[in-house]
């Protein structure tokens, strides 16, 4: 179609004729974190997509992202530009796996990861994102507490709950899982005295050796209060781009050069133009199924507070 200049101007166009804001995730490539309205971790885009005016939600992220943003406004138009952007770890736990769960610990809570499919939401009692899961877990009345589907999420939770009961499942992020302690030892022999900031979808052995532990508005929180001019980087390589916006004189090194989603890099500029022009592809969800789910992200919403 037309150069990226001319691209981006139609996106504007488009985005203002139908009302539309452009939702992005940190993790997105850097054109596309440009022109999004929003740029956010999984909780700052839910709130946002749940108070915003617009008609319509062009949600550059992957489908739970998007599928969480029809469930929370259902009355709106949401678009999730790259129909194929989905999430490993989101399929690795099933509505029913939830529900054997269920009747074999009758007296549990289930606290499901947001980075879910809405089936499951359905069957949880609560919803998680990584900026609330401790404080929301802690504050469920139930001690055992089933979490699904991310294992070193509910490690971590466990790790900050020692009262409660956390019944992990075996699921994991396909990027964050595959780091080494080894690679994590080698990365501070690099830089040593550099603090580690880390995802907790890290595996155990490198959240250990981790300086600060938090969700991606976290991690850009800490790097920006920080005294410390530089920092080692346990994430997807995406948010580089907003913590060097926010940190001109600041150094970020990301951990290892294997920290990339290749589902959160679908989205390209045409597809949003394309998304804008054709509205496409449109997030449908069972009317029951989004009833339910509504009530898990709901509560999250309330104990989040
Ligand atoms: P955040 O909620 O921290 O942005 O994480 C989303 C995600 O998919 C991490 O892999
Ligand atoms: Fe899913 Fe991991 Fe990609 Fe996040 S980084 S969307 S958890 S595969």
């Amino acid at each position: 179609m037309h150069d990226n200049n001319t691209m981006i101007a139609e996106i504007k166009r488009l985005k203002q004729e139908s009302n539309a804001i452009i939702l992005a995730h940190y993790y997105q490539t850097s054109d596309i974190q440009d022109i999004a309205d929003f740029v956010g971790d999984s909780f700052g885009l839910s709130k946002l997509a749940k108070d915003t005016d617009a008609d319509v939600i062009v949600f550059c992220g992957v489908s739970f992202m998007a599928e969480t943003a029809k469930i929370l406004s259902p009355q709106k138009t949401v678009l999730l530009p790259a129909p194929d952007a989905g999430c490993p770890m989101a399929d690795m736990v099933t509505a029913d796996d939830v529900l054997a769960l269920k009747a074999r610990y009758p007296e549990a809570a289930v606290a499901c990861y947001v980075n879910s499919s809405s089936d499951v939401k359905a069957v949880s009692d609560v919803c998680v994102t990584s900026s609330n899961a401790v404080r929301i877990v802690k504050a469920l009345q139930q001690r055992q507490i089933i979490f699904v589907p991310d294992q070193n999420l509910g490690r971590y939770v466990a790790g900050q709950l020692p009262d409660k009961e956390i019944l992990l499942h075996p699921g994991y992020c396909t990027v964050h899982h595959r780091l080494t302690a080894q690679e994590t030892e080698a990365a501070k022999a690099l830089h040593p005295g550099v603090p580690m900031l880390a995802h907790p979808e890290c595996n155990q052995a490198v959240l250990d050796k981790a300086d600060f532990i938090g969700s991606t508005a976290q991690i850009l929180e800490y790097a920006a209060q920080s005294p410390m001019q530089a920092f080692i980087i346990a994430t997807e390589e995406g948010i580089l781009h907003e913590l060097r916006n926010q940190n001109p004189g600041k150094t970020f090194h990301l951990l290892t050069n294997r920290l990339t989603c290749v589902n959160m890099k679908k989205t390209r500029m045409q597809d949003v133009y394309n998304a804008l022009l054709h509205r496409q592809y449109q997030v449908e969800l069972d009317e029951a199924v989004m009833r339910k789910a509504r009530h898990s992200l709901d509560r999250m919403l309330e104990l989040a507070k």
